[in-house]
């Protein structure tokens, strides 16, 4: 087996990274025939706590970088986990399985540098706010750079309309806006209660409410996912 790694992140908090990354995993997953393994890349352990109830039917794989708490960026490994031994692990578990999806963290680090020179498809979520578009810029300037220094011109990326509220103005243009990036928009995902209450819950929105808005937009975004080369 010779699985996809589909790195989730964007450079700022709550943009619904966590979210889409298990809910992602789960719905790929489906029945059970793909095999799909969780990387919890964040420190803040987010993934981890949700597979935690064991009602996700994943394996959740906690492998953070420890980030510098000075600047929050670029802080090297003070659990002394280098690239080469975490992209050692996430190599294994690629080839254990269709899909690795790897769960990072917020900021500027070891875990997303790393996950761009691994990963088959960058997943961007991004909310309907204007610092996260700030903060977009920059994850799309480092996928980018990224890709200048692989010579198979991935990753792919998927730009991901996140806790779209369309009562808001901004949630309304979302993707006109996001299109602006150059690259590849999906559907949007709804701020919706049941992803709030599948979390607490310990499991995903297909388990938690069957067929609700939620699932469909997740599955949704797992169709397309499954489609990138
Ligand atoms: N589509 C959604 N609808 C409603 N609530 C959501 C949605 N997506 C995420 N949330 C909620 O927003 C909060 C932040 O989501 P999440 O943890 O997925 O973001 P994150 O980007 O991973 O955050 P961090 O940067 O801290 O890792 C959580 O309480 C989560 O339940
Ligand atoms: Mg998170």
């Amino acid at each position: 087996m010779s699985g996809k790694i589909i790195a989730v992140g964007n450079l700022k908090g709550g943009t619904g990274k966590s979210t889409v990354a298990v809910n992602l995993a789960c719905a790929l997953r489906g029945s059970g025939k793909v095999k799909v393994a969780v990387v919890d890349a964040d420190a803040q352990g987010t993934a981890s706590d949700w597979a935690a109830k064991g009602r996700l039917g994943l394996t959740v794989h906690a492998l953070p970088f420890e980030e510098s708490e000075n600047t929050g960026h670029g802080g090297g490994s003070a659990s002394g986990r280098d690239g080469e031994a975490w992209g050692t692990v996430v190599e294994r578990l690629r080839l254990e399985h269709d899909f690795v999806v790897i769960d990072l963290p917020p900021q500027l680090g070891d875990a997303i540098l790393n996950a761009l020179v691994a990963a088959n498809l960058f997943v961007v979520p991004v909310t309907a706010s204007g610092a996260d578009l700030k903060a977009t810029t920059k994850a799309i300037e480092l996928l980018r750079r990224a890709r200048a220094r692989r010579d198979d011109g991935r990753p792919a990326c998927l730009l991901v309309p996140s806790r779209v509220d369309r009562r808001t103005a901004a949630g309304k243009e979302i993707e006109a806006v996001l299109h602006d990036f150059g690259e590849p928009v999906a559907p949007a995902i709804g701020q919706r209660t049941a992803h709030v209450d599948a979390f607490t819950a310990g499991e995903w929105v297909g388990s938690y409410a069957p067929r609700s808005a939620a699932h469909g937009e997740i599955d949704v975004l797992a169709a397309i996912v499954k489609r990138v080369k």
